[in-house]
């Protein structure tokens, strides 16, 4: 007898490559040795810039795209060769939405809903109240008949996401699916995603460029740069302690404070950034630093963030004083802190 292995990651990607041939014939390398874990329960993020590889990565997972060499695992089970029947079904097992939401114009909400419905074969008599039940999750009620176009884009995508929930999935795969909405709606459709993975026990794997979504909806990242994953954290660590350069760019869009334009360094200062996770909790370490050490500290900026619901610290700091009281003031904040950058105009000299 099979026995099953209850632990195992509801997605295992292994060695993926995926290669396409351009129009010249030649291989273009779309995916390249990527391999990642997702746990079943978690919202687990594909992060990168355009071109990086994620849609294809993500359309991997459900053989959307077959990939030219590597390995698929769902549950444990390897669906790398899956085809026909069971293909069909391991995609009933995926939801999937888009950045254009990709619904039927000319049909109802309730017929696109439907549609999916039907197409799993769900017993006739009940697919209307599934539809109704369906639209109550995501705050649509009032929407059965409308058609796509009388909707918002939110609203589109809040029936996107009740169509592919439809057939009780395990997993959402979630592609730009904000990229096309303002930040407000951005908001709902993150809150209403977040209700889903608890309520539902949905996986969520969501790809996208904001890193703004990134920081408010994900539990764990994986960094996309020219088709490899470079780095692979969970959300509050990828965001306060970022290792790869990519990473670090990414996250420094969302993260950054500004540098006044003005501000002249002095030659008995050091202008330093630091990073601290609790809210807060800079002030017994602000306060110790000027009583143990002969130092003059000025605060130029500061902010908290929030990533994944918990706060990081960031607050830029020039610190006055002979050089080697300085230097022991830094290595005191080194040791007290998440991290502390050192800045020279703009530009960093070192960590
Ligand atoms: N069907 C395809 N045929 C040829 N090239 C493709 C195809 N799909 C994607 N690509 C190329 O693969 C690379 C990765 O694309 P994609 O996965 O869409 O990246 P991302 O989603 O990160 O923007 C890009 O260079 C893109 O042009
Ligand atoms: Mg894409």
């Amino acid at each position: 007898m099979e026995t099953k292995i209850l632990d195992n990651p509801i997605i295992e990607l292994k060695d993926i490559d995926v290669y396409f041939k351009s129009a010249e014939g030649n291989s273009l390398k779309a995916v390249s040795h990527a391999s990642l874990k997702v746990t079943k329960g978690e919202i687990f993020g594909i992060v990168g810039s355009s071109g990086a590889g994620k849609s294809t990565l993500a359309r991997v997972i459900n053989l959307l795209q077959p990939p030219t060499s590597g390995r698929v695992l769902i549950d444990g089970f390897d669906i790398t060769d899956n085809r026909g029947n069971d293909l069909r079904a391991l995609r009933l097992r995926i939801g999937m939405i888009f950045q254009h939401f990709n619904l039927i114009s000319g049909s109802t909400v309730e017929e696109n809903i439907s549609f999916n419905l039907k197409a799993a074969s769900y017993p006739k008599s009940e697919i209307h109240s599934r539809v109704v039940e369906l639209l109550k999750l995501v705050g649509l009620s009032d929407k059965l008949k409308s058609y796509p176009s009388q909707l918002s884009g939110g609203q589109k995508q809040r029936v996107a996401i009740a169509r592919a929930l439809a057939n009780n999935p395990e997993l959402l795969i979630c592609d730009e699916a904000t990229s096309a909405l303002d930040t407000k709606t951005t908001e709902g459709i993150i809150t209403l995603l977040n209700d889903i993975n608890k309520k539902l026990k949905v996986t969520i794997v969501f790809i996208t460029h904001q890193m703004d979504v990134a920081k408010k909806l994900f539990n764990k990242i994986a960094v996309m740069d020219s088709g490899k994953i470079v780095e692979v954290n969970d959300t509050y660590s990828l965001f306060s302690n970022p290792s790869n350069p990519i990473t670090k760019s990414l996250v420094s869009s969302v993260l950054d404070i500004e540098i006044p334009e003005e501000l002249v360094i002095s030659k008995d200062s050091h202008l330093i950034k630091l990073f601290y996770a609790g809210e807060g909790a800079y002030n017994p370490i602000i306060s110790n630093l000027s009583k143990n050490f002969s130092v003059d500290l000025s605060i130029l900026s500061g902010k908290i963030e929030y990533i994944n619901k918990k706060p990081l610290g960031i607050l830029l700091v020039s610190i006055f004083g002979e050089e080697s009281e300085r230097l022991k003031a830094i290595q005191y904040l080194k040791d007290n802190t998440t991290k502390v950058e050192l800045i020279k105009k703009g530009e960093h000299y070192g960590k």
